[in-house]
């Protein structure tokens, strides 16, 4: 099929030559044919809305799964009664206000309605878009128009016709050119068959306009992240990963010159960053599409899906973008860039927070600090620390060597094993150790605090306590686990017999000390690892929402 291209950028050209195009587009959609079309928000997929044959034909095109419900564009609120009932009085409040506009409004539809159209459901999304072109079209065609977002399934939304014509082109009849979409991002979704109003998806028509003229609204759980396996989204559509380049999408939140300094930590030459426009200078060794001013929200909804779907065109690995925060548009925006991230969030923040985490082996505290990686941290990891140093370090070495002779051998390297059988179960010898290691690895791991930046950080050390490190740390966390359970995971883990495991057990001190000694205790009585570092991810969560808050009014 070829697909007639409508050019009608500009509307004040020849009067006769445009309506001949707007009719020609309202011809095929009333044939049951299939017409891209501009509105404010994003291309829509446009068919008669009322004409299942024509509505099936959209799925198709899209590769959109079947549960999928389309919205019904019509041209004013006088159109609502005709396919809605029991419309509540706030619907007509809503239009009046917001029509034409991106604001969909979901509610309990009638039977002229076909099923393909609602996906079975017994409610129907209907909005008024603002584009003087696709208005005439839908009242020329005399029937709502079904549209989704013109875009491949799974893609990007298009907010331009080439973008269209690149996704869509030989599957439908037509494509109307009306101009880069005005706001970028899709239209705000209510849900007016509840009680508050529910938003089930964020979009060009800020949140707080809403609530300013009707209240309080309800934010679905999909708005802000992934659904737990097997709950149902109100919006069929939230639940499906959405938006995506390619490439795996990693957004970093958090104050635009926090988040800009996180995504420069973690760049490589291959891969690409979507960021504000004062940041793009920093990365000029990556592909860069920049998102707009960091105070701009409009222009940025307008760039998002552009700049997501541009990726596709270069040989990127991964791609990391900033995001802006919540308010207004932002919500929007950074729900784009969330979902097509599959809600892989990393929290750049402008502060220093110093994690020290402590507790006997096989507790967990590997998987509670694979959490904190999940997170974005970063694990200083004293013993790693100690072995660079005992490799350099000429001073620590001699001193070692002082106090234990023969421990390192003709090659220069520290024999770990003799070290060991020299300490092992002599208290006083082993303090002596410690005093000597101590006086070195603290001002290191000082030093290596010093000279990072803003940021998430946890000190990895058996000794925490002992050293004096958690002088550094924010809140020093105790990682403990029954001794059964720990019994049995060493000697999975290290491959040993259970004598073993419970001697090296009864070597260390006892959780009651790390108990009694830490801030707080993160208790690990789980059989699975996966689930405790998720269990562990929480907990981090929660915690640093409180040393922020602490931080922010200076306590503690
Ligand atoms: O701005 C927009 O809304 C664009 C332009 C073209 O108007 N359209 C658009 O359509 O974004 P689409 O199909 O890409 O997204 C519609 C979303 C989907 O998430 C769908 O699940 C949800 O609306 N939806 C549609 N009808 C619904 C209903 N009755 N109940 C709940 N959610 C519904
Ligand atoms: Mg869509």
């Amino acid at each position: 099929m070829q697909t007639i291209y409508y050019d009608l950028r500009d509307t004040k050209g020849q009067q006769k030559e445009i309506e001949e195009k707007i009719s020609a587009a309202a011809k095929i959609l009333r044939e049951g044919g299939l017409v891209a079309i501009p509105t404010e928000t994003v291309y829509g997929l446009g068919a008669n809305g009322l004409d299942a044959k024509a509505v099936r034909r959209i799925f198709e095109a899209k590769g959109r799964p079947q549960d999928n419900p389309l919205i019904l564009h019509v041209t004013g609120p006088q159109w609502l009664p005709r396919y809605c009932r029991d419309i509540p009085p706030m619907a007509y409040v809503l239009a009046r206000k917001f029509w034409p506009g991106p604001l969909t409004m979901i509610l309990k539809r009638r039977d002229v309605v076909p099923d393909e159209t609602t996906a079975g459901l017994d409610t129907v999304g209907v909005r008024c878009p603002n584009h003087p072109v696709t208005l005439a079209i839908i009242r020329e065609a005399g029937v709502p128009i079904a549209a989704p977002s013109a875009n491949t399934s799974g893609r990007p939304s298009c907010t331009t016709a080439q973008s269209v014509m690149e996704d869509m082109s030989d599957k439908i009849e037509g494509v109307v050119d009306g101009g880069p979409c005005a706001v970028g991002v899709e239209s705000t979704i209510l849900d007016l068959t509840c009680d508050p109003p529910r938003l089930l998806r964020p979009g060009g028509l800020p949140v707080e306009a809403l609530e300013q003229l009707i209240g309080p609204i309800a934010v679905d759980k999909a708005v802000t992240g992934v659904l737990p396996e097997g709950e149902k989204p109100r919006a069929p559509g939230m639940k499906y990963r959405h938006y995506a380049p390619k490439a795996p999408v990693t957004v970093v939140t958090g104050a635009p010159e926090a988040s800009a300094r996180e995504i420069q930590r973690r760049v490589g030459p291959g891969s690409g960053v979507i960021c504000f426009d004062e940041y793009a200078g920093l990365f000029s060794e990556q592909v860069v599409h920049s998102l707009g001013p960091s105070a701009d929200k409009q222009i940025q909804a307008q760039r998002v899906f552009d700049a997501l779907r541009t990726f596709d065109g270069s040989p990127v690995t991964e791609i990391y973008a900033q995001c802006p925060d919540s308010r207004g548009l932002g919500l929007a925006v950074g729900n784009r860039l969330k979902k097509a991230a599959g809600f892989h969030i990393i929290e750049a923040d402008s502060l220093r927070i110093i994690l020290g985490i402590t507790g006997c082996t096989g507790a967990g505290k590997t998987s509670a600090l694979e959490a904190i990686r999940d997170l974005g941290g970063t694990i200083i990891d004293c013993d790693a620390v100690y072995h660079e140093m005992l490799d350099e370090n000429q001073e620590l070495r001699n001193a070692i060597n002082a106090s234990f002779p023969g421990v390192f051998g003709a090659d220069g390297r520290l024999d770990r094993k003799k070290l060991g059988q020299e300490v092992f179960a002599k208290k006083d010898r082993l303090a002596r150790l410690n005093g000597i290691v101590f006086r070195f690895l603290i001002p290191e791991i000082e030093r290596r605090v010093e000279n990072t930046g803003d940021g998430l950080y946890a000190i990895d050390a058996i000794n925490l306590l002992e050293s004096g490190l958690d002088r550094l740390c924010d809140r020093t966390i105790a990682v403990t686990a029954p001794v059964e359970l720990r019994v049995r995971r060493i000697m999975a883990r290290d491959n040993i017999t259970e004598q073993y495991a419970r001697l090296r057990i009864s070597a260390q001190r006892p959780d009651e000390y790390y108990r009694s000694k830490c801030d707080c205790e993160l208790g690990n009585s789980l059989e699975s690892p996966e689930e405790f570092r998720e269990e562990a991810r929480k907990f981090f969560v929660r915690l640093l929402e409180t040393i922020k808050e602490e931080k922010r009014h200076g306590a503690r």
